[in-house]
């Protein structure tokens, strides 16, 4: 999703600094840049198409200095990507950028013409950087100005806004679209999507809510509210540095994540078994069913989650994307739980179903990464992941680390309902104790991923099929090959591939099978068997307890993982098929951590 940096300050060159913070932010997925700074008491622009070297290169030459700054990486919504839909965007004394959509633009726009207001780009910020132009031409107070012109927009926003006629200070303001303010006491501060963006110049900043508004100069940051009375923000301190967001050493950000793993997912574990706090003391045994909601690959986790409340807690789970359950009738009663899942927690729809599902009067909870975001502040309950930062467009760690705590909850409410007896309890965590030689075994398996990417990255069609809480993983391993390497593959619950799908096996056409679960490996191999029949190129994903020898007549390649519980089975075989999509796509030669049309945070509809 878009970035948003403000700096205003006599510590660094603006320029210098927003670009910085565009460049921290460049893992949100953008298709555009562009700055706006005071220079000699005028705002200036410089936007480009593209990369935000093209902006660099825009600038090289123009020996830019000031004081006051805002930037923008783009991702579009409304018209093309390019230079003139580029932000910032001026019209009059107002410059901004927005990250979100204002759904009512049109009628907004309909007005302005008719006040002779031109417009250059086709964008709905351009829109609302002319509204508020509008109304300032009338309503001197910057802040009731602010008000009056958000109190119009419906949709998304947060703003970074900067006036002609006062060099220097940045106004901002948020509703549903993530927004901070960077804090800091030496004469500088900032705006910023995220801290990723600010982190090399502090770690201090201030969450702005819905309903704020701020105005930051170099030595103070006001915060006021609906009512301009000035509110009293706690600060903030990110415990996290700015070398997260750096390789070290591995060739991309999804490399580095899908290693930091192991430890991950051992500590959340850990943290389990040794803090009281930590998911235990979150009683959700007594709902009588749960509604599971998220996009993407948190979607999938929970498919995994599912499987696990239903097979071990006797609790019916539907599982439901964010962007469909918030338009349909949910049926909460007042026994459901609703359970959003998120890595960023900013996600529109997710963010907008949990909305909806409080207001419906169901209890919510959220399993989020993203430490103070806006689902993790408004769940009635939140359980962290504590992934860290996940700079990769696609999610690995913090897919694995939303199934983990999914299976500690049902662990935990197996335990609570006595479906799951004390012995197989303790057997469990007891087993979890490896996971972290388990998951560093399964990624030092890279010779055998090479070899199947060897075998599929020419393809252009391929099939994931399991059965279970298999087909579950197998969803998640076909969004990570199509996200990252651009080939199409479908995840297909093996039974159902010869209701119609098995039509598209030809020869050669490559199937993933992954059959981990003993009571159904017989007839998922018996579904490879009817692919195979079709000239199939079969690649079998399943534990060590199977002996090799004894797939050769139906796997063309068959790759073992550690046989564990169902509890930790799929987090290992799900870092098999991360590897598997990684290698693909390295010899696609795909952008891997920031592929195309991509956003980290959808934080629009
Ligand atoms: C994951 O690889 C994708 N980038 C995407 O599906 C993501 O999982 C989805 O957009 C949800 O994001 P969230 O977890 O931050 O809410
Ligand atoms: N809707 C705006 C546009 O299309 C902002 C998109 C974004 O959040 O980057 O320019």
């Amino acid at each position: 999703m878009c970035g948003i940096i403000g700096y205003t300050g006599s510590s660094h060159n603006a320029k210098d600094a927003v670009i910085e913070g565009l460049k921290r932010l460049e893992y949100r997925g953008y298709d555009s840049a562009g700055i706006a700074v005071f220079e000699k008491g005028k705002i200036n622009l410089y936007k480009s198409k593209g990369k935000i070297s093209n902006l660099e290169n825009l600038l090289k030459d123009k020996n830019v200095s000031s004081n006051c700054g805002i930037g923008h990486t783009r991702w579009a919504t409304h018209g093309e990507p390019s230079e003139t839909n580029a932000h910032p965007h001026t019209v009059g004394k107002v410059t901004l950028v927005h990250n979100g959509i204002i759904e009512n633009y049109n009628e907004l726009k309909e007005k302005l013409l008719e006040e002779g207001v031109s417009f250059k780009s086709q964008t709905d910020t351009e829109v609302a950087c002319a509204y508020i132009d509008f109304v300032y031409q009338n309503e001197k107070d910057k802040l009731k100005c602010l008000i009056k012109s958000t109190d119009e927009f419906r949709g998304s926003y947060a703003f970074g806004i900067i006036f002609e006629d006062e060099p220097d200070v940045i106004y901002a303001t948020r509703k549903d679209s993530p927004l901070i303010i960077g804090i800091t006491e030496n004469n500088e501060n900032f705006i910023a999507s995220d801290v990723s963006a600010i982190l090399n110049f502090t770690n201090k900043y201030i969450l702005l809510e819905y309903g704020e508004y701020a105005r930051v100069s170099k030595d103070k940051v006001e915060i006021f509210n609906h009512e301009l009375r000035k509110t009293t923000k706690e600060i903030n301190i990110a415990d996290w540095s700015s070398s997260e967001y750096e390789k070290d050493g591995y060739e991309h950000f999804m490399l580095k994540e899908i290693n930091e793993q192991p430890k991950i997912i051992a500590n959340i574990f850990k943290k389990y078994s040794t803090d009281p706090s930590y998911i235990k003391n979150v009683d959700i045994s007594s709902y009588s069913n749960i509604h599971i909601v998220a996009c993407g690959s948190a979607m999938h986790a929970g498919l995994i989650g599912k499987y696990l409340f239903e097979n071990y807690d006797n609790i019916p789970v539907t599982v439901e994307v964010a962007s469909e359950y918030r338009y349909k009738n949910q049926l909460i009663t007042p026994n459901t739980l609703v359970i959003v899942v998120s890595q960023s927690g900013e996600t529109a729809d997710t963010l907008a179903a949990l909305r909806i599902a409080k207001e419906k009067g169901a209890k919510t909870l959220a399993i989020v990464n993203a430490i103070g975001s806006t689902i993790a502040r408004e769940a009635d309950i939140c359980i962290y992941t504590y992934a860290g930062p996940e700079i990769a467009v696609a999610t690995t760690k913090g897919y694995t680390s939303q199934v983990a705590v999914l299976s500690l909850l049902a662990l935990e409410i197996g335990l609570k309902k006595k479906t799951i007896s004390k012995e197989m309890y303790e057997k469990i965590i007891e087993e979890s104790n490896s996971i972290e030689s388990l998951l560093t075994d399964t990624i030092n398996k890279h010779d055998e991923y090479l070899n199947i990417a060897k075998k599929i990255h020419e393809k252009e069609d391929l099939f994931f099929i399991g059965r279970g809480i298999d087909s579950a993983v197998c969803m998640e391993g076909s969004l990570k090959l199509k996200e990252i390497s651009y080939m199409h593959s479908e995840s297909y619950a093996a039974g159902e591939l010869k209701h119609g799908t098995i039509s598209l096996i030809e020869n050669d056409t490559p199937v993933i099978a992954v059959a981990t679960d003993i009571n159904l490996y017989e007839k998922t191999i018996s579904n490879i068997k009817e692919t195979k029949a079709r000239g199939a190129f079969s690649i079998l994903i399943t534990t060590d307890n199977i002996s090799k020898e004894s797939t050769v007549d139906f796997a063309d390649i068959a790759l073992t993982v550690a046989k564990t519980n169902t509890f930790i089975q799929q987090i290992i075989v799900v870092t098999a098929l991360q590897l598997i999509a990684y290698e693909t796509s390295k010899l696609r030669g795909c952008d891997i951590d920031k592929p195309k049309n991509l956003a980290k945070s959808v934080t629009v509809e």
